[in-house]
């Protein structure tokens, strides 16, 4: 387990590195084939059915303004985020886009949610399980605090088979265990969803695997290897040289058209009894 990830710990970073943080969850969020995973288990939720949305985790509100925006949509959102930075970058994204009445941003920590039990109709977790160390809390909570009833949906990278294509594969390896342990807490975490959701007692309703590989050039991971490039020194498990080299050498196979780029994802739809 990574005691270094800085999206678990982004009450503590500075200007410099929140702003990476939310360039790359701003061009992540936009990627077509990221909004058709989330809108896939949206959709599975009957998200447009609820009127009271919890977004857990919910950086710059990509997940919380996809729903605001569903025309089916009339209920109102609620964001969580432990970065005070994150949560009022998310508001005024939210403003701008003319959604600011339908979503409020909140600081903090979803493993001690500050919501009475059965508050909302549902809870969304939009890559968050990853980052956090203690998992099953985060499920607990989110159990908690859904009506009885009430749908919880959570999307995150299986990062454990995260892996990038390298002329050496024996260097490709190494840098591929650096990265995961740099910037993800629980990489297996998606592995453990069935067992987590059995444990807070969910019923297990939907679940939808994903590949998002990319294979000659890059476009998605490449905005990721750029915000990786900064955040990995920070992690301690390269210099800034090594990250640049690994970034430099990504970037390159790209132009020549010989990138190999690969992540499983998963969504999960569970239900409270
Ligand atoms: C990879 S980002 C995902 C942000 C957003 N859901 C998205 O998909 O664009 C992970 C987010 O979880 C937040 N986070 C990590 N640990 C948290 C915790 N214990 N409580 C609340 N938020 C947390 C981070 O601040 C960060 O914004």
């Amino acid at each position: 387990m990574s005691l270094v990830d800085p999206f678990g710990m982004t009450d503590k970073l500075d200007d410099t590195l929140l702003q990476v943080i939310i360039t790359r969850l701003e061009a992540r969020g936009q990627h077509p084939f990221f909004m058709k995973m989330l809108q896939g288990y949206l959709d599975a939720m009957n998200i447009d059915g609820t009127k009271t949305v919890l977004d857990i985790g919910c950086g710059t509100g990509v997940a919380a303004r996809a729903v605001a925006r569903r025309p089916g949509f009339v209920g109102q959102v609620t964001g969580i985020d432990l970065s005070p930075a994150l949560a009022e970058a998310g508001a005024r994204l939210a403003a701008k886009e003319g959604l600011g009445d339908r979503i409020t941003f909140r600081t903090g920590d979803t493993r001690r949610l500050n919501f009475a039990d059965r508050t909302f109709d549902a809870v969304v977790a939009h890559t968050l399980l990853s980052h956090v160390d203690d998992p099953l809390a985060v499920v607990k909570e989110a159990a908690r605090v859904v009506k009885p009833g009430g749908v919880i949906g959570i999307f995150d990278g299986d990062y454990a088979s995260l892996t990038f294509g390298h002329a050496d594969p024996d260097q490709g390896k190494a840098y591929d265990e650096a990265l995961i342990k740099a910037v993800i807490t629980s990489p297996r975490v998606m592995r453990q969803m069935p067992r987590l959701l059995h444990a807070a007692s969910l019923e297990l309703i939907a679940c939808f695997p994903y590949i998002l590989a990319e294979i000659g050039q890059a476009d998605f991971w490449l905005s990721g290897i750029e915000s990786f490039r900064r955040l990995i020194p920070k992690a301690g498990v390269m210099t800034d040289e090594e990250a640049n080299t690994w970034a430099e050498s990504l970037r390159q196979d790209s132009e020549e058209g010989i990138f190999f780029g690969a992540s499983n994802y998963f969504s999960y739809v569970a239900r409270r009894s």
